[in-house]
């Protein structure tokens, strides 16, 4: 009988196995260019923005990151940023990312990108953002009072302050297309 079972259980695990089953650093290649548009933009963006004082680049970057996130996607992937510190609450880590961007916070020492099945014709990449020293006007420890101010009109539940150089500051992601 505990055999049938068995049998019964092999048949039906199996599938889903092989299915789940892809090729690592053939995804995280497609990953990894999935979202170097989106990177590139967004530094352009933010680079262009500082230019013009920092008070007026939170408003750049409120009014811009949205649509160059949206734009740096495509037929084949989605794309975009999330963090356990949220400035915009719509950039909110979706389900399948939160055991991901757990996992960066935990285990400080397996930084790596990540690939994860999704479902039949999707796959998950994430890779990690570490705060640089030009972040900190923005996301740092000791915020400019007039560039603070700026920041709660625009984001009043903001939670991505109190970073510094080198901190784990969210993750890059992508849901990549199988076909
Ligand atoms: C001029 C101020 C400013 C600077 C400098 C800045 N940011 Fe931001 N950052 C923002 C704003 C404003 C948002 C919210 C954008 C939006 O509305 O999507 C944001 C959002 C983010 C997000 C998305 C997650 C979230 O919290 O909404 C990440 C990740 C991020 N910043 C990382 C960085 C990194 C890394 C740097 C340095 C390379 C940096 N930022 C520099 C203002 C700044």
């Amino acid at each position: 009988m505990w055999r049938a079972a068995l049998l019964a259980s092999v048949i039906l695990v199996f599938p889903a196995c092989d299915k789940d089953r892809i090729n690592e650093s053939y995804w995280r290649e497609r990953g990894a260019e999935a979202v170097m548009p989106l990177k590139k933009n967004l530094k352009r963006a933010l680079v262009k923005a500082v230019e013009q004082g920092p008070v007026e680049a939170v408003t750049a970057c409120h009014a811009v990151a949205p649509a160059v996130t949206k734009g740096a996607g495509s037929r084949v992937a989605r794309v975009g940023r999330t963090s356990h510190k949220l400035r915009n609450p719509s950039n909110a880590p979706k389900l399948w990312m939160q055991p991901l961007l757990q996992g960066y916070l935990t285990a400080p020492d397996q930084m790596e990108p990540r690939v994860v099945v999704l479902d039949d014709d999707t796959v998950g990449y994430v890779e990690p953002i570490y705060l640089q020293p030009m972040c900190v006007t923005c996301h740092g420890t000791a915020i400019a009072p007039d560039v603070l101010e700026r920041i709660d009109e625009l984001y009043p539940a903001d939670d991505a302050t109190g970073f510094e150089p080198g901190h784990f500051r969210g993750i890059f992601w992508a849901e990549l297309s199988r076909n």
